[in-house]
């Protein structure tokens, strides 16, 4: 795992942006998030407008409204899908696993769901995505995509990728920012395999983790 650590949020959406390189690409929610999907804008439309076809997916969401300020798409679709110019993607909104593995089904056909590039946030306890420690979820390696009835995290009803998926992408990148991350890196950087942070990135061949300062304790 490559560990970066950057001095500023604009340095770690740089980064970020240097490592968003698509097509398929899942990202997750949270503040984490919505804070990077500003930063991006401007290159992603750019990049839109060259004619490159970017694809937007969500890590993980939460089963409500897309109007509820809780959605994870509706931040997504607001701070950078609507402002970049790919509006048509909050067609992507999903709120059960039926669905969500009806909508890969259509973007990965035949083939293993495998996302150039998943951008995963972390929680304080070591949750990524919505898969959260002590929980069943951890021993499905099986289901591209699981339904969450029990999330500590509220709203306790969500849909997420699950560890197949998330291990099988062709580059895992982690963003923490903040210093209430700092106990959770440390762990993740040990190899705590009771994190689901730990198992989603531990052994994977192209995983980066991105850091600022107070986040890595510095
Ligand atoms: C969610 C998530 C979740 C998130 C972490 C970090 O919908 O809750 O996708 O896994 O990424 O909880 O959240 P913050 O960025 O808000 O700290």
């Amino acid at each position: 795992m490559q560990v970066l650590v950057l001095d500023s949020l604009e340095a770690v959406a740089q980064k970020s942006l240097e490592l968003l390189g698509g097509p398929r690409i899942a990202v997750s929610g949270g503040t984490t998030f919505a804070a990077l999907f500003r930063h991006w804008v401007p290159e992603v439309r750019r990049r839109t407008e060259f004619g490159e076809k970017l694809r937007f997916f969500v890590v993980d969401e939460r089963k409500v409204a897309f109007e509820d300020p809780l959605c994870n798409w509706k931040s997504c679709f607001e701070d950078l899908l609507l402002p970049a110019g790919l509006a048509e993607q909050k067609a992507h909104f999903v709120t059960n696993a039926r669905d969500y593995a009806s909508l890969l089904q259509k973007e990965f056909e035949a083939a293993p769901v495998v996302f150039d590039q998943i951008f995963l946030g972390m929680g304080e306890d070591g949750h990524t995505a919505s898969l959260f420690p002590g929980k069943a979820t951890l021993t499905d390696l099986d289901s591209d995509v699981i339904d969450v009835t029990d999330s500590p995290k509220a709203p306790s009803k969500r849909v997420t990728l699950g560890l197949k998926p998330i291990r099988a992408c062709g580059h895992l990148i982690t963003v923490a920012l903040g210093a209430g991350k700092v106990e959770m890196v440390k762990r993740l950087q040990a190899g705590d395999s009771t994190l689901p942070i730990t198992l989603a990135m531990q052994g994977h061949p192209h995983a980066t983790l991105l850091l600022d300062l107070a986040a890595a304790g510095l």
